[in-house]
């Protein structure tokens, strides 16, 4: 074929592409660039709602088929995986505690079942207990650290064994590790285990072209924060730069483009993300 007949060829596919597919780029580009999930998978552990949630539906998005991971609320879970099967997704549903460690292993077998492997864990379940050292119960002490501390540990030995070369393991550290107030030091704690547990999981995976890393939002809307009352939200859209407090897709964006081939450099960092907050 010719030159002007490849040129021709070209300005016919342009001509003939939606202004939707325009506007990613052009459509020969559109054509021949993947979306960055495409033939991947991805486990979202606590993705019935909140950050998790809008995770696993902006994974789907960009092509991922997704295991959306739940405790108890298992009709928003299932929510999930409808919305991502009508838009044209793969998810599956997989309810597991990531504090038991045999529940964390079915999850995992589960995704592999469904999707032949896994690409990219995105480290998300946790809790947020406070209370003052004089007060904090054994109890919320206790269930804080099982699920954020513990649970990560389960969620990344899986990971380590089972990601795919190439592939992204995520962390949600907080961006409230970097000036913790008052009643804050156990979840604190809880959240700079991630940023730990990340730098050296990054390390061990080394030459496997796996990247691992934290993301450490400031204040996100969620039932998190909102179990707390509106007392928690006060005063933080006036404190932030930005002038507003978190949405969940503000963070999921974050994580994909870590999952994206544009994060492919980073590792090993701690991602925050806070408005400006912190
Ligand atoms: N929101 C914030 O301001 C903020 C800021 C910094 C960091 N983070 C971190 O971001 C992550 C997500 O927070 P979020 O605000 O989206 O929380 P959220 O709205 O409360 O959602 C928590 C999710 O985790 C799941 N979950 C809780 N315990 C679990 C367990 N033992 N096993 C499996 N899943 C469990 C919940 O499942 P069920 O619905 O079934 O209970 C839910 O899907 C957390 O690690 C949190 O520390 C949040």
């Amino acid at each position: 074929m010719s030159n002007a007949d490849t040129s021709r060829r070209t300005f016919m596919t342009l001509a003939a592409a939606t202004p939707a597919v325009l506007a990613m780029g052009g459509a020969a580009s559109a054509q021949t660039t993947a979306l960055p999930g495409a033939g991947r998978a991805a486990v979202v552990t606590g993705s019935s709602r909140g950050i998790g949630a809008a995770t696993a539906r902006r994974l789907a998005r960009d092509g991922f088929a997704v295991t959306v991971n739940y405790l108890t609320n298992r009709d928003l879970a299932a929510r999930v995986v409808a919305d991502i099967e009508a838009a044209g997704g793969r998810a599956i549903l997989q309810q597991a505690d990531v504090a038991d460690p045999a529940a964390v292993k079915a999850l995992f077998d589960a995704n592999d079942q469904a999707f032949g492997g896994v690409d990219v864990v995105v480290n998300n379940a946790g809790i947020m207990n406070v209370g003052p050292f004089a007060q904090m119960t054994d109890e919320a002490f206790d269930r804080m650290m099982a699920t954020n501390v513990k649970g990560s540990f389960n969620v990344l030995r899986e990971a380590a064994q089972r990601t795919r070369d190439g592939g992204r393991i995520i962390s949600l550290a907080s961006s409230i590790i970097k000036t913790p107030p008052p009643a804050t030091g156990a979840y604190a704690a809880t959240k700079s285990a991630q940023v730990l547990f990340s730098s050296v999981l990054a390390k061990e995976l080394a030459g496997r072209n796996i990247s691992v890393n934290a993301v450490a939002p400031g204040a996100v809307d969620t039932q998190l924060l909102r179990q707390h009352g509106e007392e928690a939200l006060r005063g933080i859209p006036e404190q932030t730069p930005l002038g507003r407090l978190g949405l969940p897709d503000d963070i999921a964006g974050v994580i994909a483009l870590l999952c994206s081939q544009d994060g492919a450099w980073v590792d090993a960092q701690t991602v925050f993300a806070n408005g400006g907050l912190g």
